[in-house]
C-alpha cells in the first residue's frame, strides 16, 4: 500500500515530536504492508513548510530506515492550506508543494466551514497543470451536510482523499457513515493513512483496505489503496476508474451525435 498523506516528519508540525517517534510510526506502517510514505507537513499560518529543509529531513530519515531495514520508501509532498501566501506560492511554482514535484496536490480544508474561494483555487491550480486532491472531506461539517457542493468539485476533476481511520470509524460515526456513502458511490480515489503518532491517529490502512474490498470489491480497494497513490506518487496518469454512481446523472443528456462519438 502507498501512503500520501502522513505527518511523519518529526518536529515539522503537529505530527512526529521526535526522530525516534518517525522510526517508530515508519516501523508500524511497514508491518502494515505501507511500502511507500509521502512525508506532507502542515504549510499554514502555525506550520512553515521550507521545501529544501523538508526535503533534507527525509534523505536523512530514508537514510536511517535503510539502515535499521525498515521497507518503506519515503516522497515529499505537502499537506497545503488554502492561504492567500499559500496560493500565490503554489501559483508561482506548482511543484513547491505538490507530491514528488509532480502533477498532484493535497488541499487540505478545515473541519469545520470551507474556505469561499475554493472554486477558484480548484480552478487556476487545474490551469496551472496540478491535480488537486481533496483531503478527508468526510471529516468536513459543512460538507457532511452539502454533498453536491463535492459532486460539483468531482465533476471538474478534483479527486478525494478519505482516511482509513474514518472508513474503520476512528473519526467518529458521521466521518465514518460519510466515507461510507462516497466508497460507495466510488467518489473516492485514495485511502490515506494521515498519520500523526502510533496511539491516537496511528499510520495504519490495511484493516480499511480490507473492509473497503469486503464491502466494495477487492478492485476498487485496490485502485484505493495502490495504484492510484502510487501512480500520485510516480507522478504519473492514474488508470482508468471504476465507474462512479451518481455522479454525471442529472445532467443534461448527451446529444445523438455525441453518443454515437461516445463522447
Ligand atoms: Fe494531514
Amino acid at each position: 500500500m502507498i501512503d500520501i498523506h502522513h505527518h511523519l516528519l518529526w518536529d515539522q508540525d503537529d505530527g512526529s515530536t521526535s526522530l525516534a517517534l518517525s522510526l517508530e510510526m515508519a516501523q508500524m506502517a511497514a508491518e502494515d504492508g505501507i511500502t511507500h510514505i509521502a512525508c506532507t507537513p502542515h504549510a499554514n499560518s502555525y506550520y512553515d513548510y521550507d521545501p529544501l529543509s523538508v526535503t533534507a529531513k527525509i534523505e536523512e530519515l530514508q537514510q536511517l530506515l535503510r539502515q535499521r531495514n525498515i521497507p518503506v520508501i519515503l516522497g515529499r509532498g505537502c499537506d497545503f492550506h488554502t492561504s492567500y501566501d499559500n496560493i500565490q506560492l503554489a501559483h508561482n511554482d506548482p511543484t513547491r508543494f505538490s507530491l514528488n514535484s509532480g502533477g498532484y496536490l493535497l488541499v487540505e480544508i478545515p473541519d469545520h466551514a470551507l474556505p469561499p474561494t475554493l472554486n477558484e483555487v480548484f480552478y487556476q491550480m487545474q490551469l496551472d497543470g496540478v491535480i488537486p486532491i481533496l483531503t478527508h472531506p468526510e471529516r468536513n461539517l459543512t460538507l457532511q451536510k452539502d454533498l453536491p457542493r463535492l459532486k460539483e468539485w468531482l465533476r471538474s476533476g478534483v479527486l478525494v482523499q478519505v482516511t482509513a481511520g474514518s472508513v474503520t470509524g476512528r473519526m467518529g460515526k458521521t466521518a465514518q457513515r460519510m466515507a461510507h456513502e462516497l466508497l460507495s458511490k466510488r467518489w473516492v480515489h485514495f485511502l490515506a493513512t494521515d498519520a500523526h503518532n502510533v496511539t491516537s491517529r496511528p499510520p495504519r490502512m490495511r484493516e480499511a483496505m480490507e473492509l473497503v474490498a469486503e464491502k466494495y470489491g477487492s478492485d476498487y480497494a485496490h485502485l484505493l489503496c495502490v495504484s492510484n497513490p502510487l501512480a500520485a506518487f510516480m507522478n504519473k496518469p492514474m488508470q482508468p476508474q471504476l465507474e462512479p454512481i451518481d455522479l454525471y446523472e442529472d445532467q443534461a443528456p448527451r446529444s445523438w451525435w455525441r453518443r454515437l462519438l461516445g463522447r
